[in-house]
């Protein structure tokens, strides 16, 4: 067995931005309310003339720079996703064509909100068996475009983005290692946050653009309890697989829901918030986007450093959850 490491991290935000104010003029809501009760002020949405496999390229060819490798070395290629280019083939494969990858497995897998922790844990097993030396995950979201712009309850939570890490197999005597990954679900809860119509089940027709079933459909209650329930029990089996304990740690990165979520695991973890990278009033939620975005804008603004200890977790629609301590 070998030990694998995130050797790259590299991400990329639109650069149009929809802000609180403009959702005003959209559906009845107000900057106060979604603050207070998201934290969230603005969030990114990707140009009409592009795709999702636009944005994971940018991001993946920033990961590849700070990992110092090229196109050629990466033996994998993963897109966490659940708003990809087309039903079919994966989002993976284009960006496989973009990037000028010869050959190298290619999927996408849906775990949403979760995804990218998904991607992570299976890239580690991958570079740990010694199957694949460089791993390229991404977890990328064109939510903007599954969003019913008539329901206040979810259009107001939700942008685009996508994320990157490249996952290597860590050298002899380097410290780099990804000590625990873990990953969950509890598929009972599936309707608590799904898009019933426009799949095979439920066909689109007419009947799902009329009561708009295309789209995101969320208990927001129900998925705020399971969220901080699931992300908490997440955190505490990673410290208990690794013996790591809170005040080891240098950061936590959590998947950047709402500010309330991110505070209830600060309470769980008695972890100050000053050490939990918070982006969600920029980004808004980007589903599996979102831990390598918020951790990319640590790390490029030099909070994160080489050689620390970071917690990041998630939960999501499925209902998923996940989490993993690594020593970056
Ligand atoms: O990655 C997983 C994605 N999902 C989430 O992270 C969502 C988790 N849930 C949440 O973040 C919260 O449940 C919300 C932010 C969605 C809602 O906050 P809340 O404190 O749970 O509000 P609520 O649903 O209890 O609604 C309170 C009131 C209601 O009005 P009444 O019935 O009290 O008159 C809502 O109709 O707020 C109203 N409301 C709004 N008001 C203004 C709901 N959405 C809005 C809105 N603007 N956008």
């Amino acid at each position: 067995m070998y030990r694998s490491k995130v050797s790259g991290v590299g991400s990329y935000l639109p650069e149009k931005i929809l802000s609180n104010h403009d959702l005003e003029k959209i559906v009845e809501t107000s900057h106060e309310w979604i603050v207070q009760r998201t934290g969230i002020v603005n969030r990114h949405v990707l140009a009409d003339e592009e795709g999702n496999s636009d944005m994971c390229v940018r991001a993946a060819q920033r990961a590849l720079e700070d990992a110092n490798l090229k196109i050629e070395d990466i033996d994998m290629i993963c897109v966490a996703t659940i708003s990809g280019d087309y039903k079919m083939p994966a989002t993976a494969c284009l960006v496989q064509k973009k990037l000028g990858a010869k050959n190298v497995m290619s999927f996408d897998l849906n775990a949403a909100c979760s995804g990218f922790i998904y991607s992570l844990h299976i890239a580690d097993q991958f570079v740990r068996t010694g199957v694949y030396k460089n791993v390229m995950i991404i977890g990328s979201e064109n939510l903007t475009r599954m969003l019913n712009y008539k329901d206040r309850e979810t259009c107001i939570l939700f942008g685009d983005g996508a994320g990157c890490f490249i996952i290597s197999r860590s050298p002899e005597g380097d410290k780099g290692e990804i000590m625990t990954s873990l990953a969950h679900a509890e598929g009972s809860l599936y309707e608590l946050l799904w898009a019933s119509g426009g799949g095979t089940k439920e066909p689109i027709s007419q009947k799902v653009i009329d009561t708009g079933s295309q789209y995101m459909i969320m208990n927001g209650r129900e998925i705020f309890k399971n969220a901080t329930r699931t992300m908490a029990a997440c955190c505490k089996e990673a410290m208990e697989n690794t013996g790591v304990t809170p005040d080891q740690l240098d950061w936590v990165v959590p998947h950047q829901a709402n500010m309330r979520i991110t505070e209830a695991v600060s309470n769980f973890l008695k972890f100050p918030m000053e050490r939990i990278v918070s982006t969600v009033h920029e980004t808004g939620n980007t589903s599996s986007a979102s831990i390598p975005l918020a951790f990319d804008a640590a790390y490029k603004d030099g909070r994160i450093k080489r050689g620390q200890l970071i917690m990041v977790t998630a939960f999501g629609a499925g209902l998923t959850s996940g989490a993993a301590i690594l020593r970056f």
